[in-house]
């Protein structure tokens, strides 16, 4: 019988530790109900140590998640587990993950502690863990660079305490496929009570081998797969979910194992994801990217004109690609559109937000014809953000720019309490229009990136547009919409600016006050 590839998602926890893609409470439940309909099998929602607010947002998914297990991170302490237990406490299948690093130099350096005090500390975490729920799942951090020996000590250790999963990281993204394929065969064959835990692989992509050393440990007998939507994670990110999955997907003749995925949501959630953090998706990506599937060469095109398999080894259909079909216009009425967003996952919890976002559908219709679930999706993106963050906002906005003059840009905005207009030229006009936000402000950034895509295709689609900004070391995103995207320019300028103004303090799981 075929062998279960467990598929464990960290875009809300490993994917979240990107620079600037740290999301609302309520952006998080959107993916996760995403995650949860498209049948992944483990969510992990994030490190419940790290703030009130990451605490919150696995609670809440704990709470209402019921078809994936819901797994809260925390490192080898008392108190980090016991946040982590509490925050999954309500889950209809809850998970703890702790962790620790057990290679030599983070050992020496980062921890500061004998590999014994670590085998310790790792032991004593997975037994309190214990203690809330059976599903634990223990990983030696940076297990790729960490010693053979000690590691199988360590694991048949915890493996004894109850761990049930162990994970092993290639947390800087080291090891070559060959090589962290057959660390994991020799783990399992060496350890004396592997058979009694799941193995699991973890990989970074620094140097672009994340999926290639995940399914080289799947061949070599993994069975859970750790990865996130397009490959979002810390520094060059995650093995990617959708090349993972359709990789194994697509070669069942050499991997003999399959995960349960539903792959046509890929494409709507690769999307989603892209579109809550900012974070765009190279046209050339395999499988989400806007080119996976598009022929240029004619003789391409004429290949799978006569037959599909000539020249292509995945269907577009099968990914999700004919999923973003128009689905509602311009005479649409609020049921429709109520019921469109809940099978995307959104529910309305009043009828003032529900009004408010329909009246926003309807803007938005009137503008453009055909609206797609991404429209959708980016009309309660932007909700969320303006729910989130009021401080700043954008009232009205004008611009003149003729030919061989500098354009100049207008804004009135709502600053706190107050209405304050200003104005400003620059050197095109979205430079003019970020001066003049400036100006109004007086709020001093810098912009690290400005991207623009379109939501959907043609002239009328809406363009999206990412913001980065840095200040004081802190570094966020900004998302906005809009058919014109000078507009969607200020929108994200706007909702970086605000994001900076919150004053949030996190811990990250891995650097910092270790344990
Ligand atoms: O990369 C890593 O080692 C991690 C651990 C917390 C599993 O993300
Ligand atoms: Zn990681």
């Amino acid at each position: 019988m075929q062998e279960r590839l467990i598929i464990f998602d960290t875009t809300l926890r490993d994917g979240e530790q990107s620079p600037g893609a740290s999301m609302t409470g309520g952006e998080k439940m959107r993916i996760a109900r995403q995650l949860e309909r498209m049948k992944v099998d483990v969510i992990e929602a994030g490190f419940p140590a790290a703030s009130p607010g990451d605490f919150d947002a696995v609670n809440a998914i704990a709470h209402e998640i019921k078809d994936s297990v819901v797994c809260g991170l925390a490192r080898a302490n008392e108190s980090d587990v016991s946040l982590a237990a509490k925050a999954i406490a309500s889950a209809a299948q809850g998970r703890i993950h702790t962790f620790i690093a057990t290679s030599p130099i983070h050992m020496e350096h980062k921890l500061r502690m004998s590999p014994d005090e670590v085998v310790e500390r790792a032991v004593a975490a997975v037994n309190q863990a214990r203690n809330s729920t059976d599903d634990v799942e223990f990983s030696p951090e940076d297990a790729g660079r960490s010693d053979l020996d000690f590691l199988c000590k360590i694991l048949e250790k915890t493996i004894a305490a109850g761990a049930r999963t162990i994970n092993i990281p290639d947390t800087v993204g080291y090891t070559l496929p060959d090589q962290f394929g057959r660390l994991i065969y020799r783990l399992k064959e060496k350890i004396p009570n592997s058979d009694k835990a799941i193995f699991s692989v973890h990989a970074h992509n620094d140097l672009g081998l994340a999926v290639a050393n995940s399914l080289s440990a799947i061949l070599n007998g993994a069975r859970q797969v750790e990865c996130t939507i397009n490959g979002l994670g810390e520094r060059a990110g995650n093995a990617s979910l959708e090349e993972v999955v359709m990789a194994v997907r697509t070669r069942q003749d050499v991997f003999g194992c399959d995960s349960n995925l539903d792959t046509k949501l890929i494409v709507p959630i690769s999307r989603l994801v892209s579109n809550i953090t900012g974070f765009s998706v190279q046209p050339n990506k395999a499988v989400v990217g806007a080119n996976a599937f598009a022929h240029e060469a004619g003789i391409h095109q004429d290949g799978v004109l006569k037959r599909r398999e000539t020249y292509e080894i995945m269907r577009a259909e099968d990914v999700g690609w004919a999923a973003n079909r128009m689905v509602l216009g311009k005479h649409s009425g609020r049921t429709a559109f109520r019921d469109r967003l809940r099978i995307l996952g959104i529910d309305f919890t009043n009828d003032k937000d529900l009004d408010l976002a329909f009246t926003r559908f309807k803007e938005l219709a009137d503008k453009k014809h055909e609206i797609f679930d991404d429209d959708l999706q980016a009309i309660v993106t932007e909700r969320d953000a303006e729910q989130s963050n009021e401080w700043l906002r954008l009232i009205s906005m004008s611009i003149t720019s003729k030919t061989g003059e500098h354009p100049t840009a207008g804004v009135t905005l709502s600053v706190g309490c107050n209405e304050v207009f200003a104005s400003a030229t620059g050197d095109g006009v979205v430079d003019a229009a970020f001066k003049s936000v400036d100006e109004a402000t007086g709020a001093v950034s810098e912009l690290l990136l400005y991207s623009v895509n379109n939501i959907t295709s043609g002239t009328d689609a809406q363009g999206e547009v990412s913001v980065r900004l840095q200040r004081d070391g802190r570094i966020v995103n900004g998302q906005g919409s809009d058919t014109d995207i000078v507009i969607a320019s200020v929108k994200a300028y706007i909702n970086a600016l605000n994001k900076l103004e919150e004053q949030i303090t996190r811990k990250h799981p891995q650097i910092g006050d270790t344990v």
